[in-house]
Formats: C-alpha cells, sequence, structure tokens
C-alpha cells in the first residue's frame, strides 16, 4: 500500500484563494490593509527564514506587514515597550513575537513577552486567555499550526470523530492545542511524550497520529496501524548527508535535492511509514503552508474584530 498524500501545499491555495475576498472587503472597510506587525529578535538563522516567509505570504495576500527587528542584545523590556506600542497602536491590527528569544532574555521571557501582547491582536494564539479560551473550546484566536492540521484533516475528508488520535509531543505550540483541538472535534485523544511508557506500542493504537516533536524519521511503519492517517508536524534542518541516505535512500531524490543545497528540512515520520498508512501529510508539502495561512486568517479575524468588536 502506499498513503494518499495529504497535500498541504494546494489546500493552503485554496484556503488563500478564499481569503481574498475577505482581504478585499476589509481593506474597504478599514481603509486600508489589514496589517500584521512581526517582531523579531536576534539573528536566531531559522526564525529569519520563518519571519521571511510569513512577510512574503501576508505581502502576496494583500496585508501590510512591518517586521520590527531588535539586535539580540535587546533588553526584555525593550520587547515588552514596543508589543505595548503596538497593542494601542491603531494601524495595527495583529502582533506576532517570533519564538525563541535570545537565551540572555531568560527562561520565562517568551511568556511574559505573549502575555504582554493584547489578546484580540494575539494572531499566534499564544497569550494565556487565548490557551484557555481553546480549552474551553471558545476559541477567538486559534494557534496556527494545530488549526491547519484540522484545516488540513478536515478538508481531505479525513474523519476525525470516533477515532483514537495519538498526539506526540507536549509542547505549548503545538502538541497540547492539538490534543485539545482532536478532542473537541471528538477523538479519543492520547498524549505521548519521552517519558511515556512503550509509545511505540501506544501510538500503534492511533487511527490519526500527529508527530511534533522534531526527531527526524523517528516515526518508523512499526509504530504505524496499517490504515492509519499520519501527520508529520515535524520540520528539522539536516546538514548530515549521512541522514538523509539513511531516511530517503542513497539513489532517491531528496539526496539528489540535498546534494544541491547542502542541507534539507526533514519531518519526524519515516518516510516508508507511507507503505503502512492510508494518508500522509509530508514535509514538505504538509502542514508547513498550512501554518502561515491560518497566520493570515487570524489576522484578518482580528482585524475584522477590531471593526465590530461587539460581535465577538
Ligand atoms: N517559533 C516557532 N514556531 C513559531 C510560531 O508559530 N510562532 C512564533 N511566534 N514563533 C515560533
Amino acid at each position: 500500500m502506499s498513503a494518499r498524500r495529504l497535500d498541504g501545499t494546494a489546500v493552503a491555495a485554496a484556503i488563500r484563494s478564499e481569503l481574498a475576498a475577505d482581504v478585499a472587503e476589509l481593506t474597504r472597510r478599514l481603509g486600508r490593509p489589514p496589517s500584521l506587525s512581526i517582531v523579531l529578535v536576534g539573528d536566531d538563522p531559522a526564525s529569519k527564514v520563518y519571519v521571511r516567509n510569513k512577510e512574503k505570504a501576508g505581502a502576496e495576500a494583500g496585508l501590510a506587514v512591518t517586521v520590527h527587528r531588535l539586535p539580540a542584545t535587546a533588553a526584555l523590556d525593550d520587547v515588552l515597550s514596543l508589543v505595548r506600542a503596538l497593542n494601542v497602536d491603531d494601524r495595527c491590527d495583529g502582533i506576532l513575537v517570533q519564538s525563541p528569544l535570545p537565551p540572555a532574555m531568560g527562561k520565562q521571557a517568551s511568556e511574559q513577552v505573549f502575555d504582554a501582547i493584547a489578546p484580540a491582536k494575539d494572531v499566534d494564539g499564544f497569550h494565556a486567555e487565548n490557551v484557555g479560551r481553546l480549552v474551553q473550546g471558545r476559541p477567538l484566536l486559534p494557534p496556527c499550526t494545530p488549526t491547519g492540521v484540522i484545516a488540513l484533516l478536515e478538508r481531505e475528508g479525513v474523519r476525525i470523530a470516533g477515532t483514537h488520535a495519538v498526539v506526540i509531543g507536549r509542547s505549548d505550540i503545538v502538541g497540547k492545542p492539538m490534543a485539545m483541538m482532536l478532542l473537541q472535534r471528538d477523538a479519543t485523544v492520547t498524549i505521548c511524550h519521552s517519558k511515556t511508557k512503550d509509545l511505540a506500542a501506544v501510538v500503534r493504537t492511533g487511527d490519526i497520529v500527529v508527530s511534533a516533536i522534531g526527531r527526524p524519521g523517528y516515526v518508523t511503519p512499526e509504530m504505524i496501524k496499517p490504515g492509519a492517517v499520519v501527520v508529520d508536524v515535524g520540520t528539522t534542518p539536516v546538514e548530515d548527508r549521512g541522514i538523509v541516505v539513511r531516511l530517503f535512500g542513497p539513489e532517491s531524490p531528496r539526496v539528489a535535492s540535498f546534494d544541491r543545497r547542502g542541507s534539507t528540512v526533514v519531518g519526524d515520520v519515516h518516510p516508508a511509514v507511507a507503505e503502512v498508512a492510508s494518508a500522509l501529510s509530508p514535509v514538505p508539502g504538509g502542514v508547513g503552508p498550512l501554518t502561515i495561512t491560518m497566520l493570515l486568517r487570524n489576522t484578518l479575524e482580528a482585524a475584522r474584530a477590531r471593526l465590530a468588536p461587539a460581535g465577538r
């Protein structure tokens, strides 16, 4: 069996074309394009790439995207002051502070910064109030990656209700909200993590498996129930050719691509899982394009709510 590919690129393109009408309507009503402010602190290479992709996608969708860059030496107070200024800036609809923040800012820095963002502008959905609302099943701005996974499953016709969904990983950004969103769609949900006993056996009971741990090729075919639907949320940049050869085979197009670029992004799911699963969302081309699409959608929601706050 070879799994059906859950095509995140196609689903994201369809949703983005649906959003175009919302962008036009909001631009007319606001008298300006809906706007997204991105705060990037320091020089983390992966963060720079993520921010560039968000900026590009926003501009292509017709949003006004402003990137505020602060040096790695900035103080936590500098970030908090910028966020507070954006909170009260009428021309700013959505705020996103790219994580991770520089380690020198301290362990709790991200939490403090996320909680400083006005919940109504928190397009990442990371503010404690938005997390609480998600848990209660009345989200305002839901986190982008798990929302993207749900959109992919629903648009590709995957039934969630009544299934056993296994989420691997318990991060605040993906694992925990993912589990909550699957539960709200009537799945029975298990969250696995580094201390789970016999993780492989637990994962093998999943009708839907979502992996978000950032370990290339960790989920192998023996861990998957035949016919399960597998969603790969892991995205680990790999610069070791040996890993790419081991996972994809020496003659694979992936190794050829690695040889051209010197690196590649690899998911948590071993490619051989495609022989066992009924459907598989790959890396790249799976959840990634949907995450950014959900960010665009959240920005439009935030802008719409600012026009009609009573409607919330
Ligand atoms: N770093 C990695 N993923 C994310 C994300 O979704 N949002 C933000 N703000 N930072 C991230």
